[in-house]
């Protein structure tokens, strides 16, 4: 039976861009998204910023701009990061949208109903200056314990004491300096104390799923239990009502027949999730994923899996609140919440705003492979909370010893002789699937599923590389080269070398969810059609025709670790190539600048969205491929026809963040000066024998 999947990371305040640890997250998702598609099970992903709260308005007044227009320039920023790292959300979406008005309202209706919102009035700190209820991150004041100055409402960095914002000695607003006032007004509150919600949610946090399995993992649940468990509630830890409303001004959604009250940012984030579905199903694009049904009749089948990534974070308020508010809300509860620790770098805690001190969008800026990342982070991924360490030394060694050392030169060993000798074709049959080393890569499909669908990524390549190792014993003792030199054995040589091949498949297909752009180029390189799970089982039959090798990934270089930590020596680079008019004359000198080269077309297709655009993967000759946008979509309408071809790319120009991703570099073509009038669009083309990475001169 196949799964139905909703699965969702938690949602990033649109206030910064995505710094490491969301990227952990979302590679994390993105894998299991990624696998559960592979084995046939039906999955919708997706993301949205989050967008409400004091902090965002704040900034967005600071930068002069509406929170609308802060927010929108924020999500812009997305995608590039979204496509680099390979992650694949059906959807990304804005907690400040029409849908997540209408859901979160529909909620608190609902909640209202059900008698579980009630108010109160409250004492809060006001600041007269800026005629705004202060949030308590926004107070700040002398340490009514050790009066150490500049301490924030809630502890004392001096001297460890807890205590409210209202026992400050000499409070002041951080935003205006102004002495706050103290001032009443009435809040909404969600009734978790409520006999009904702490049964409820006694009953939920000690769940099982469909299959079985707990709903949370154990930590998380003995988590929950300290706020749910039976002496919780005796000593006052237990759940308290859940203060739902902010005073204007405030940027969020307005609470219905409550004029002037907002609802609090952690009211509306969660329904975000429900509302990036919503807008994904009503623009029709979960139809082409072959949804058949609409939004409402999705989110009301029983049959529907809900999953939330989530951080250690932010549990309280996925354990808590959120399902309680589906629950009385009369809507279908979460089934999992997945929850991670966190990144730290080189053992660094990082700062939840500023992040750590490597940057993301550097990495791809400094053409390193989003790959590496994916599969170093999934090899430290477990199902547990535990925090993970980036550490520069360990990565290089990891990525270079598992990936090349041990997956891709399997494929390099092998692909020449199949090519030369045997005109592309593999040997099929018995002597090739009989090989011992094939049953045991067949063999483990099943184990590596499991580990795969429990989150146990490491353990998942663990396995895998334990495979490989076996792969490359057998081509150690079979030694192909040798085999070559001696006419008599070219039939052994065909079979070694198509075992090599068939393993490598296999261990492509294991790793696919982590490697999603190689996999593709060994798709295409053995002329497969897109691997599937149950692909484990089949095996190439006698006289599968293969394509020319083209080299799969490059090593790392620990100098590029070295820039990646250095801080970059302009703040914007990537200056736009379009535009710029033909300069007088340039010496020779200038011309040599240009580092022009001959690239192949290993990949070439449409961009959703894009109706300019194709998106090229090049072989340069560098050991990697390049990603590169090409604005020539008008003229050439079948991509896949110029796979194969060589084109002219400028290949030293600063990489470009565009909307779709990074492209690096720039393909050169010819049109005609009154392009509006005189359209089309001429790639420059090469004389044959040319090869990927010559300079053109
Ligand atoms: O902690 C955070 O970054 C929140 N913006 C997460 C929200 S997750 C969901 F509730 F929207
Ligand atoms: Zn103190």
């Amino acid at each position: 039976m196949s799964r139905q999947l909703f699965v969702t990371t938690a949602l990033p305040y649109a206030n910064a861009p995505f710094h490491i640890g969301h990227m952990m997250e979302y590679i994390q998702a993105d894998i299991w998204v990624r696998f559960q598609r592979m084995r046939g099970n039906t999955v919708h992903f997706v993301g949205a910023d989050d967008a409400h709260g004091a902090p965002i308005m704040i900034a967005a007044e600071k930068a002069g701009q509406t929170p609308q227009e802060f927010v929108a320039a924020i999500a812009a920023g997305r995608q590039q990061y979204l496509d680099g790292f390979h992650i694949a959300f059906d959807h990304w979406h804005s907690t400040d949208s029409a849908e997540n008005v209408e859901l979160a309202q529909g909620i608190y209706r609902e909640l209202r109903k059900r008698e579980l919102i009630s108010t109160q009035v409250i004492e809060q700190f006001f600041d007269p200056v800026k005629n705004m209820f202060l949030p308590d991150r926004y107070i700040k004041g002398e340490c009514p314990s050790c009066g150490a100055k500049d301490q924030y409402g809630d502890s004392c960095e001096v001297c460890g004491a807890v205590y409210g914002p209202t026992q400050l000695k000499n409070p002041y607003s951080t935003l205006t300096g102004a002495t706050p006032e103290l001032r009443t007004s009435e809040h909404y509150f969600f009734q978790l104390s409520d006999a009904r919600c702490v049964d409820f949610l006694r009953g939920w946090t000690a769940g099982r799923n469909r299959h079985g399995e707990p709903r949370l993992q154990p930590e998380v649940y003995a988590k929950t239990q300290e706020w749910l468990g039976e002496g919780a509630q005796a000593s006052g830890k237990g759940l308290a009502d859940w203060d739902i409303s902010r005073d204007a001004p405030y940027f969020g959604i307005p609470i219905p027949d409550a004029p002037g009250k907002y609802f609090y940012v952690w009211l509306d984030a969660p329904v975000g999730y429900l509302a990036s579905l919503k807008s994904y199903f009503d623009s029709g694009k979960a139809a082409l994923r072959g949804e058949p049904r609409s939004f409402d009749a999705y989110v009301a089948d029983p049959g529907v899996e809900q999953v939330h990534f989530i951080g250690k974070d932010i549990v309280y308020f996925h354990a808590l609140f959120w399902p309680a508010m589906l629950h009385f809300a009369g809507r279908k509860v979460p089934d999992n919440l997945y929850v991670h620790g966190f990144i730290t770098v080189s053992g660094e805690k990082m700062s939840k705003s500023r992040g750590t001190g490597i940057s993301p969008l550097r990495y791809l800026e400094l053409g390193m492979n989003a790959e590496w990342l994916r599969y170093y982070i999934a090899a430290k991924l477990n199902a547990h909370v535990e925090d993970i360490d980036f550490n520069p030394d360990d990565f290089v060694a990891r990525v270079n010893s598992d990936l090349i050392g041990k997956y891709v030169n399997i494929a390099s060993r092998a692909a020449g002789f199949i090519a030369r000798r045997f005109d592309g074709k593999l040997r099929g049959g018995s002597e090739v699937d009989g090989a011992t080393e094939l049953q045991s890569l067949r063999g483990a499909a099943d184990e590596i599923a499991q580990l795969y669908d429990g989150r146990e990524y490491g353990k998942a390549l663990r396995r895998i590389m334990e495979l490989a190792d076996g792969i490359n014993a057998y081509v150690d003792r079979e030694k192909p080269w040798d085999l070559a030199k001696d006419a008599a054995r070219a039939e052994h040589l065909h079979v070694v070398c198509s075992v090599s091949l068939e393993a490598f498949r296999l261990l492509t297909l294991y790793l696919k969810p982590v490697l999603p752009q190689v996999s593709a180029q060994v798709e295409s390189f053995l002329n497969l059609r897109p691997l599937v799970w149950h692909d484990a089982r089949a095996s190439l039959p006698d006289g599968h025709a293969i394509r020319p090798y083209a080299h799969l990934m490059q090593r790392v270089e620990a100098k590029q670790l070295d820039a990646l930590f250095e801080p970059p020596a302009t703040e914007t680079p990537v200056a736009l190539p379009g535009g710029v008019e033909v300069a007088p004359s340039i010496t020779i000198d200038d011309f040599a600048k240009l580092d022009l080269r001959i690239a192949q077309v290993i990949d070439c297709g449409f961009i959703d969205g894009s109706d300019k655009l194709l998106r090229f993967t090049l072989d340069v000759g560098e050991g990697r491929h390049r990603n590169v946008f090409s604005g020539i979509k008008s003229a050439y309408q079948r991509p896949q026809d110029l796979i194969g071809r060589h084109v002219v790319l400028v290949a030293n120009l600063a990489p470009r963040k565009m909307k779709f991703g990074v492209s690096e570099g720039m393909i050169l073509s010819a049109s005609h000066a009154d392009e509006k009038n005189q359209p089309g669009i001429f790639l420059l083309d090469v004389d044959s024998g040319a090869l990927p990475g010559m300079r053109v001169k």
